[in-house]
């Protein structure tokens, strides 16, 4: 595990977007797994300043996002589609039909898991995931529970993530109770994982997850097992932690 500490976010996010373009740099038909939450919106904003600079070129590269909720169309404006596409995918020169999210509004949502599966296998081994990471130690839309689930899943949003997601969204009710998500094996099949944290609110969630045991009950503390785990986190973020 490396651990890449910045000062804070604007940083982080610096930092996160200089491994990213590396990544682009080194193999242009990099397969990316993106996230979504403030978390990425700065380095987002640094990977388009880098593509704007004629720095990154996108055009070849496929990505797969981690999740989205259940029940919001694409065009709704909390939709993990609608995040993309407004963060990065309209401002790179990415080509959209290489672009997957899950579909929230997929009526059956097994089939629509399998569906996102089958995705994931086809691109056999992804080059890099990216990470945020939610208050509770979840990654994706992994919540704590006794089991680490590999595959692409519905999932019941606990009370702490609808409550910590609600303040994109007019109130609580808004928020919806479900999502898709990759699951674990999806995830950590990565050859490198990009995990980006930032602020003072996270350091319990971090701590557990890079120095507590792995547990189910904190998703996220299966990053301690990949060979290759990549941390960007802000000084607030490690605050918790006894970094060198
Ligand atoms: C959501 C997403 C996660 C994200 C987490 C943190 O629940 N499903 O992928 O990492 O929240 O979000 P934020 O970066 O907004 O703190």
């Amino acid at each position: 595990m490396r651990i890449i500490k910045a000062k804070d976010y604007d940083d982080m996010s610096r930092k996160a977007a200089a491994v990213i373009s590396s990544q682009v740099t080194l193999k242009p038909d990099s397969v990316l797994g993106l996230a979504t939450g403030s978390t990425v919106e700065g380095l987002y904003k640094e990977l388009v300043k880098l593509f704007n600079q004629g720095t990154l070129d996108f055009s070849q590269v496929r990505s797969v996002n981690l999740d989205e909720y259940v029940g919001l169309p694409p065009d709704h404006d909390q939709s993990y589609n609608y995040f993309m596409k407004t963060n990065l995918f309209s401002k790179i020169n990415i080509d959209e039909a290489n672009t997957n999210l899950p579909n929230g509004l997929a009526r059956d949502s097994d089939l629509e898991c399998k569906r996102y599966d089958k995705i994931i296998d086809g691109f056999g081994q992804m080059d890099l995931q990216l990470l945020g990471l939610g208050n509770n130690g979840h990654i994706g839309f992994n919540e704590p529970s006794d089991t680490f689930m590999t595959n692409t899943h519905c999932v019941e949003l606990t009370d702490e993530t609808i409550e910590s997601n609600a303040r994109f969204f007019s109130d609580k009710s808004q928020v919806p109770k479900k999502a898709l998500t990759m699951g674990i094996k999806g995830i950590t099949q990565a050859k490198i994982v990009l995990l980006c944290v930032s602020g003072t609110h996270k350091a319990e969630a971090l701590k557990n997850v890079l120095a507590g045991p792995v547990t189910p009950q904190i998703q996220g503390s299966i990053l301690q097992m990949h060979p290759n785990l990549v941390v960007v986190a802000d000084k607030d973020a490690l605050s918790k932690l006894q970094t060198s």
